[in-house]
């Protein structure tokens, strides 16, 4: 039995295929298993994971498929892996590829940014499709720059606790390193080792520790 994390926004460009590339690859790094023990499902019609997953080629430390089939998304849990990760997609027309994917999470990530504009999108996500379905999901802020200052990231966290959601408290620090690393074809346990990298990959590494992935059964 696999458990199945689901990361979702009905928004773009909020970090969702970021995430679930980089939880898994930290994750299978820390399991050191000889045979994959994370799974990484491709869901968006987009195919940006896709075209990531074709990039880092046979360096690729997880397994890695792409399907938006309800009858498979649906068995997610049955299959032999430890972890799941599934991508999906920023947008409201492919809702039946989201809510087929929570039928079978066992939780979900809901990323969201310190740009007041990723806000309603996010709400809708969890007071429409998540919440209704039952699954627990925690929102994790991403993109924060930290030169922007503290106002806007404390705006988000007060909005966050005003509606009362359960919140990462890492927070996934905007750096060049990821938004590089598709088409530099690499996930975030593969960057050149200097101090931006390991600061970049902690945060990553902090966020899976809180959520508790780092164990096999
Ligand atoms: N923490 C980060 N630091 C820097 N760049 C980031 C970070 N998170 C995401 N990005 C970049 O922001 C852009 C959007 O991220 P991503 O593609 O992961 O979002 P998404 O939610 O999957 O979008 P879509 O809904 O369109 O699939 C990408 O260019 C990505 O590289
Ligand atoms: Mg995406």
């Amino acid at each position: 039995m696999a458990q199945v994390h689901a990361v979702c926004c009905q928004k773009g460009g909020v970090g969702k295929t970021t995430i679930t590339v980089n939880l898994a690859a930290v994750v299978d790094q820390v399991l050191a298993t000889d045979e994959p023990a994370v799974l990484v499902v491709g869901t968006d019609p987009q195919r940006s994971m896709d075209w990531w997953a074709h990039r880092v080629g046979d360096k690729i430390p997880f397994a890695y498929t792409e399907t938006d089939d309800p009858a498979q998304l649906e068995q997610l849990r049955d299959l032999d892996y430890e972890h799941v990760f599934v991508d999906t997609p920023g947008s409201l027309e492919n809702e039946h590829i989201l809510r087929s994917v929570l039928k079978s999470a066992d939780d979900a990530i809901v990323p969201i940014t310190t740009e007041p504009l990723t806000f309603v999108p996010a709400d809708t996500t969890i007071s429409e499709v998540i919440e209704p379905l039952g699954v627990p999901f925690t929102v994790a802020i991403n993109l924060w720059d930290a030169r922007d200052g503290h106002v806007d990231l404390d705006d988000t966290i007060a909005f966050i606790e005003k509606k009362g959601w359960p919140r990462a408290n890492t927070v996934i620090r905007r750096y060049k390193i990821h938004s590089r690393a598709a088409a530099e074809g690499v996930v975030c346990t593969q960057y050149a080792k200097s101090r931006v990298a390991l600061e970049a990959q902690q945060d990553i590494l902090r966020l899976a520790l809180e959520l508790g992935y780092g164990r096999t059964r």
